[in-house]
């Protein structure tokens, strides 16, 4: 697929997820064959001011381009200006969030609000495409504001007369929970809106739903987001299934254990021991949440605090899979939990 001058190999795209799309997961993600991935959301004034940890979460390294960087803005000037210094950095796209629903960030009118004022949204890519020079710039937006305000088509044209390259759509409204289905059939009609690719996102889980949104919608490329959760091997079953006709399925247990160890030790290269064994703890539970024995993992695994220990600890737990310790366990924690709210063994949290 081409996007703008650039050439990604491979279709399927890991999406921007706060607090998760980090150097390690981005870096696994790639690994396994996602073609672009992308930084978490920052904030475009951030960016401008200079603030440490909004840098912190847009650093990323030459070797996991091509990256996509993702702000958050809604002056036109401050975000052409965070563009500047991000460009600096050279990622190979910049990608404004216009899709986000969290209150807190539509209440400032950010993120989702965007969708509200097309005129706005022009503004804003044109600044973005101004200052990044040739290189493509994209948005992320959703069908619109509720069923009822459904502004994806004007909005699509708005972003490509302003000099986008990139449609990434979010096939729900604002409003919509994830218990709701993605109404994927808007994709055909924005296909026959823009010229640009179009980039399909909402539950895709398995090969064949990336297959069926594609067939079904003929949109250019998916992002996946919930579904890369603990599972990069998406990305390579889909690839694989593309290229020989056959989804080479789950990893067996030896393969799921080297990626989970791989990711702990790119996690602690990344933050250091003490900070990374806090962020690893969600994507292990990830992993291994659909195999019997998930309860045992959340029951014992934020005691502990040394990469030593949890690797120690992922090699027994997956021991005692092979060794059928877990057979007779239910997982009080269902796939339906995770699809309501992805850390779901947090229950006071917010849904996300
Ligand atoms: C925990 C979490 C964090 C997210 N953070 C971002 C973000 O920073 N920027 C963004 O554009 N979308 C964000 N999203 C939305 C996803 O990128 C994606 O559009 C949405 O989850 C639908 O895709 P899915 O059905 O594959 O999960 C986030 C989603 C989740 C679950």
């Amino acid at each position: 697929m081409k996007i703008g001058n650039l050439d990604i190999a491979k279709k399927v795209i890991l999406a921007p997820m706060a607090d998760i799309t980090d150097t390690p997961f981005r870096t696994i993600a790639k690994k396994y064959g996602a073609g672009l991935t992308f930084t978490q959301m920052v904030s475009a004034k951030g960016v401008i001011e200079n603030n440490f940890d909004t840098l912190k979460l847009l650093a990323f390294s030459r070797n996991e381009k091509p990256i996509g960087a993702q702000i958050l803005g809604n002056d036109p000037d401050i975000v052409g200006r965070a563009v500047v210094d991000i460009s600096k950095y050279s990622p190979d796209v910049i990608d404004l969030n216009a899709g986000c629903p969290v209150a807190k960030v539509t209440s400032n009118n950010f993120g989702a609000s965007i969708m509200e004022d097309t005129k706005l949204l022009g503004r804003l890519v044109a600044s973005m495409s101004r200052q990044f020079k040739d290189q493509p710039v994209s948005i992320k937006i959703r069908l619109g504001w509720n069923k009822n305000k459904i502004s994806v088509l004007e909005n699509a044209k708005a972003a490509e007369d302003n000099g986008a390259s990139m449609i990434i759509v979010h096939t729900r409204t604002r409003d919509c929970r994830y218990n709701e289905n993605p109404d994927w059939e808007w994709l055909v009609k924005i296909k026959e809106t823009v010229k640009i690719p179009v980039v399909g996102n909402g539950s895709l889980f398995q090969p064949q739903d990336i297959r069926s949104m594609i067939e079904q919608t003929g949109c250019d490329s998916v992002m996946i987001a919930r579904g890369a959760l603990g599972n990069p091997f998406l990305f390579k079953r889909y690839n694989e299934l593309v290229e020989t006709g056959k989804d080479p399925g789950e990893p067996d247990i030896e393969e799921l254990k080297n990626t989970v160890i791989e990711h702990i030790k790119l996690a602690v290269r990344d933050a250091g021991e003490n900070i990374g064994i806090k962020r690893i703890k969600k994507h292990i539970i990830w992993y291994f949440r659909n195999l019997s024995g998930t309860d045992d993992i959340i029951k014992n695994i934020f005691a502990i605090n040394s990469a030593s220990e949890m690797i120690d600890f992922i090699e027994l737990h997956c021991e005692k899979i092979r060794n059928g310790v877990y057979e007779n366990y239910k997982n009080e924690y269902t796939n339906e939990n995770f699809l309501r709210k992805v850390q779901y063994w947090l229950e006071d949290q917010e849904i996300n």
